[in-house]
Parts: C-alpha cells; sequence; structure tokens
C-alpha cells in the first residue's frame, strides 16, 4: 500500500498549492421548498477532521430514499449552524482518496460507505449506539444538521466508515437501506432472547420498496418463510422481484392483514415500513403470541384513527407480544450488512443489481434525480451516479 498517497489532495499526491478549493455538490435551502441545487462548496479534505482521524473519500454513487423528498419539500432536515444550505445524501458509496497520518485501518482505494448518525451525548451515543441516542437532537449527515455525501467528495473520521469488498461494488449503494433493515431484524431477535428457545417460522413485511425488500431477502436468509404485502396489485415489478427469493406477495387491497394471517399466519415477526401508520393496529391483532412487531416508518403527518383497543391490548397482554420501534443503524449493522448482502449475491447473483433501478448520471442532474424520486414508474432504488469507477 502506498504511503506516499497518504494525507493528500486528489491527484496531487502531496502538493499544497494544488489542492482545489471548491468541489460540486447538491443542496437544498431548509425551510424553502423545492429548493434543490448544485453549489460550489469548500473541497472536503481529510485535514478536516480532528486526531489526525480523517479519511478523504470521491463520491461514487448516492442513493435517494422518502426522506431526501421530504428534505426538498421543506417538511424534514436541518442545515448545519452557521450555513443556511444542507448537502443532500445519505445512502453513501464511495473510494478512499486520502487518509491522514492516524488512519491505519483504510488505505487509498478502498471501497466505503459512511454510516449516517453521529454521536451527541447520551450514554448510548458514548458506547457507538448514537442509533439510541435520548438526546433531543441528533445529528444526521444530510439530514439534520451535518452536510451529506451528495457531493464529489467527503470528508469523515474512519470511526464512522465501514469498508465493503469489492465484490459488492456494484450493490454497495445500498448497504445504507440495508443497515436500516439489520437493525430493524437484530432489534427483534436481541429483544426474543428474552423467550430462550425463540424458534420463528413465519415473518410479515409490510410495505415493498427498497426497505420492504431487502427486509425479505434478510429473512430469507435466516431460514424464515416470509410474506410481503404492499398496496399496488399485480402485475407489480417488486412483487415478481420476491417470487425467485422464495416470498409470497399479497396486496393490501386484495386481502386484509387479517385474512392474509389466517391463511399464511400467525406471524412470529412482523416489519412495518409501509408509512401508513394504520396498519401497526392491524398488524398488532395479526401477530403471534409471544410475536414481535417492529415499527419503522417515519410518518410525519397527524393521521388519526378508531382502533379496537381493548381488544388489541389484551391480545398483547395474554400473548406476552413486543411492539418496538427501530431508527437508523449501528456500526455493527452496517457490518451484518456487508455480510449478508455477499450471502446475497451468492445465494441468488444479480438480484439486488436488480433493485437499482434508476441511475442519474452526474451531479449536475440533480433536477432529473428528484423528478424520478417523486414521480418515476417502476422505481425501487434510484441513485446518482456521481463518478465511475
Ligand atoms: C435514514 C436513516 C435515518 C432516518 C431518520 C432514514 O431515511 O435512512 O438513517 O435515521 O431517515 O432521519
Ligand atoms: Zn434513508
Amino acid at each position: 500500500m502506498s504511503t506516499t498517497s497518504k494525507d493528500s489532495a486528489p491527484g496531487t499526491l502531496g502538493a499544497p498549492n494544488a489542492r482545489r478549493s471548491t468541489m460540486k455538490a447538491v443542496a437544498v435551502l431548509p425551510g424553502k421548498p423545492n429548493s434543490i441545487h448544485l453549489r460550489d462548496v469548500p473541497m472536503a479534505s481529510a485535514h478536516d477532521v480532528p486526531n489526525g482521524r480523517g479519511v478523504l473519500v470521491r463520491v461514487l454513487r448516492v442513493g435517494v430514499d422518502g426522506t431526501d423528498k421530504e428534505i426538498n419539500a421543506a417538511e424534514y432536515g436541518k442545515a448545519p449552524p452557521g450555513d443556511d444550505y444542507l448537502i443532500l445524501g445519505h445512502e453513501s458509496f464511495g473510494v478512499v482518496e486520502a487518509v491522514a497520518p492516524g488512519v491505519t485501518e483504510f488505505a487509498p482505494g478502498d471501497c466505503v460507505v459512511a454510516t449516517v448518525r453521529r454521536p451527541g451525548s447520551s450514554l448510548y451515543d458514548a458506547i457507538g449506539l448514537q442509533d439510541m441516542t435520548t438526546d433531543d437532537t441528533y445529528y444526521e449527515r444530510g439530514i439534520n444538521l451535518l452536510h451529506g455525501f451528495l457531493a464529489e467528495y467527503y470528508s469523515e473520521n474512519a470511526d464512522f466508515l465501514v469498508k465493503v469488498p469489492t465484490v459488492l461494488l456494484s450493490v454497495g449503494v445500498l448497504l445504507e437501506p440495508v443497515s436500516v433493515a439489520e437493525k430493524a431484524i437484530g432489534q427483534a431477535f436481541e429483544i426474543q432472547r428474552r423467550l430462550r428457545v425463540w424458534q420463528p417460522k413465519r415473518a410479515l413485511v409490510l410495505g415493498t420498496g427498497t426497505l420492504g425488500l431487502l427486509a425479505s431477502m434478510i429473512l430469507r436468509l435466516r431460514g424464515l418463510e416470509v410474506l410481503a404485502m404492499g398496496k399496488t396489485p399485480r402485475p407489480y415489478l417488486n412483487a415478481d422481484l420476491l417470487e425467485p427469493i422464495g416470498v409470497g406477495y399479497q396486496s393490501t387491497q386484495d386481502v386484509s392483514i387479517a385474512e392474509a394471517s389466517r391463511t399464511h399466519g400467525p406471524f412470529d415477526l412482523i416489519i412495518e415500513g409501509t408509512g401508513y401508520s394504520p396498519l401497526v393496529f392491524e398488524a398488532m391483532e395479526s401477530l403471534a403470541r409471544n410475536g414481535v412487531l417492529v415499527l419503522l416508518s417515519v410518518t410525519g403527518g397527524d393521521r388519526r384513527i378508531e382502533i379496537p383497543a381493548d381488544r388489541i391490548n389484551q391480545g398483547f397482554v395474554l400473548g406476552n407480544k413486543v411492539l418496538v420501534g427501530s431508527v437508523n443503524a449501528s456500526r455493527a449493522d452496517y457490518m451484518t450488512g456487508v455480510s449478508d448482502l455477499a450471502q446475497a449475491e451468492l445465494a441468488h447473483p444479480h438480484w439486488l443489481d436488480k433493485l437499482l433501478t434508476h441511475k442519474v448520471r452526474g451531479l449536475e442532474n440533480y433536477r432529473a434525480l428528484m423528478d424520478t424520486l417523486v414521480s418515476g414508474t417502476n422505481t425501487i432504488k434510484v441513485y446518482c451516479e456521481v463518478a465511475e469507477q
């Protein structure tokens, strides 16, 4: 591994006066709807990070999701203190360009994904579980109070980067959403250790976007029977994608969760990620005794519904059931994600590639990126190819 390229600016191998002072980035003005734009921002450098732990990453791909949509709609997201703009992008994939002297675990040429949340001040943050923070304020790159990765480069502390083997080059941009699914499933298994002998057989995944598809895949790798439900009736690309990995699909327009549970359940594990909160209460009624229901949807609205409260409550009490929320992911969840992505590639070659349905080339095409995300057809994962490998 070359040490000469350590701590140097891109392409200059340590010639400081040749350093670029700016780079291109896609940003929004939080609070101002549809403010997405391309701008020049200060060039990232491995020196931005204290204690010689900086890594400069050249960005290759950045995925976008509903969170980016909400941020551009000014419904979510905050700029870093002192800036009026927020660089978008939290689903990253890039290649290490340079490392500061205190970094031994990465070298130029390594493929990396950055985690999203940064530590605040709670006890959980102190042990690297900032995804479990109890602070009021949370810091998330590309989302809240920290700039994201939809730029030519970013710099980051090595502690917050995860190495991705080159065999996962084409699908590494899926690692951030995978990490969110890994946390949800990992939490469920961790909680169920209370039962000493939990042997889950049947799982229900509500929602068949990227997250639902990835969660279904992970649960299949764990040996569960999986039924996925979404609102779209067949013919539906996402339902077709589930078939080869042995996951059934039912549209909630054709059958209720209760009906599906009678034919395919009861479900030992349910993952809810539709974004439609009333389904939570239907799911609660279809959970098996001793089962666990994990909620993943960040629902910003103010929806109200009437529910059979006594019946649901009694089912939970008499059935020792668990309901748990899950947000973000820890570094360990990313590591599990890397190994599950590799396992998925082996078990179902090229299946993951099929989730990458819409590629938009170049940061300058940020409009097309947002338009595809908001109103594209047959979209699963929309991503920006910032640069080629
Ligand atoms: C991101 C998570 C984040 C959550 C809440 C999601 O889109 O993938 O990393 O914690 O939004 O901001
Ligand atoms: Zn996201």
